[in-house]
């Protein structure tokens, strides 16, 4: 069977930017930081992601256009042995991760429905609070809301690579931006909010330890959807023609962005709020933005555009979560594609009703101290996707070495002298950077 590719690289760039933007930057970065010591996470942030980050991306993505394959079949390809093991535990991360990105996913489409429905009012900014509380203590609603969500996301998948994906992108990436500039400039200019702005841009050194660079390795990953293989998925049908130098690094950029801004815009409005940045926690977004949407004129409005925009953000990264498991199922267990989606959307669905409940009747259930929120998440970001970078820095650095090099431009031509540079970071640094920060972690 002809394989499915791009239709343009600006297609590409949107669906691998609608990839790594998402919830992670929006949603989970501000808490993260705050709770983190704010200019001190920003920095180790910034660190992993210009140290490593970005020349992990383009080596997974290389994987991919090389083997063309999904991550199981790529890394069987390439290294054989028992390295498809690896790409088996990313294609089961990326299952855990939907079954708790959908929960929060489905707050998102929630909220959108409380800004059409007038819930979000002004009148209501005094029980922002509450009515968090209430929608995730609720059992039902919360997961009525994430089974949509996931359902969305096999509809999309089902239909394959070039329409869908590629065409939602392109049109509400530039809109997002444009309505996230707007709330950081509203945000940075409420009362108390220079407080805010100075704690997420002035590093704590003393906040820089073993936490907060562990904490920061996975968020880097996380953001950057690293990993596991959805970058070696989407790489897959990359065309030969295509610099992943180059796109890849347009996809960090707008990555890490985004991630900015959106803490520009949530930290500020936290302390103008009076919140502690260290005990906002997952439900800081939905607690604040919706005051600084009654402080603007026509706030209704933004608040529909906001909520509408982010759960289109979120469904491009949860469309990338599902693909490399529908790859795999297709190319490795002869599925149909729209079985294979059904398969792994059910499954995480099955996945979100424990990870849903532990948010609310289920909170003080705990493993080492987490909920099964907590245990999935760090799980997934502070251990599978770090290890899983580590196995693509070892297999590009190593087991492709100065080959990897010619496989970075369009195909036939040679890329400049940076490339030896790039292959010396995923060589050495990323794998001692990473293997230091997991130790870190650990301990
Ligand atoms: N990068 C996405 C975000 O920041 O919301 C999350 C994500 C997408 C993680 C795809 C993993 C993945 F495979």
């Amino acid at each position: 069977m002809q394989r499915d590719h791009w239709t343009s690289r600006f297609g590409f760039i949107m669906a691998t930017a609608g990839s790594a933007v998402g919830l992670g930057n929006i949603w989970k970065f501000p808490y993260m930081a705050g709770a983190h010591g704010g200019g001190a996470f920003l920095l180790l942030y910034l660190v992993c992601v210009l140290g490593f980050g970005l020349s992990l991306v383009i080596a997974e993505l290389i994987m991919g256009r090389m083997t063309r394959r999904n991550p199981v079949g790529a890394y069987r390809k390439i290294a054989g042995g028992a390295w498809p093991a690896v790409g088996a535990l990313g294609v089961c991360t990326v299952v855990i991760i939907l079954s708790f990105y959908c929960v929060v996913a489905g707050w998102t489409i929630a909220y959108l429905v409380y800004a059409i429905d007038g819930t979000l009012a002004p009148a209501r900014a005094g029980g922002l609070d509450a009515l968090f509380d209430s929608l995730i203590g609720s059992g039902i609603m919360p997961l009525v809301y994430a089974f949509i969500f996931v359902v969305a996301t096999i509809l999309i998948v089902s239909r394959g690579i070039g329409g869908g994906i590629e065409r939602a992108s392109k049109l509400f990436m530039p809109l997002l931006i444009a309505l996230l500039v707007v709330l950081a400039v509203r945000a940075l200019t409420l009362p108390g909010a220079v407080d805010g702005l100075r704690f997420f841009l002035t590093p704590d050194f003393a906040a820089l330890d073993g936490a907060t660079a562990s904490a920061a390795l996975g968020q880097a990953f996380f953001s950057l959807s690293l990993g596991i293989g959805g970058l070696m998925t989407y790489g897959s049908y990359m065309t030969a023609g295509q610099h992943v130098g180059r796109d890849a690094l347009a996809v960090v950029l707008l990555d890490t962005g985004i991630a900015i801004l959106a803490g520009l815009m949530i930290i500020p409005a936290m302390f103008a709020a009076g919140m502690t940045p260290a005990e906002g926690g997952p439900g800081t977004t939905f607690k604040v933005l919706p005051a600084v949407f009654a402080s603007l004129p026509g706030g209704h409005w933004i608040a529909v555009g906001f909520f509408a925009l982010l759960v289109l953000a979120a469904l491009t990264s949860s469309i990338s979560m599902l693909e490399p498991v529908v790859a795999y199922l297709v190319d490795e267990r002869r599925m149909s594609r729209t079985t294979a989606a059904w398969s792994a959307g059910i499954l995480c669905m099955v996945l979100a009703v424990p990870v849903s409940l532990s948010f609310g009747a289920w909170q003080d259930i705990t493993v080492f101290g987490l909920t099964l929120f907590g245990l999935f998440d760090t799980f997934a970001s502070n251990l599978s996707m770090p290890f899983g970078g580590l196995m693509v820095a070892l297999v590009v650095g190593w087991i492709l070495g100065p080959r990897a090099i010619a496989a970075i431009g369009p195909e036939g031509r040679t890329v400049g002298r940076w490339a030896g540079g790039w292959l010396f970071i995923v060589r050495f640094i990323a794998p001692i950077g990473i293997a230091w920060i997991l130790i870190q972690g650990l301990i």
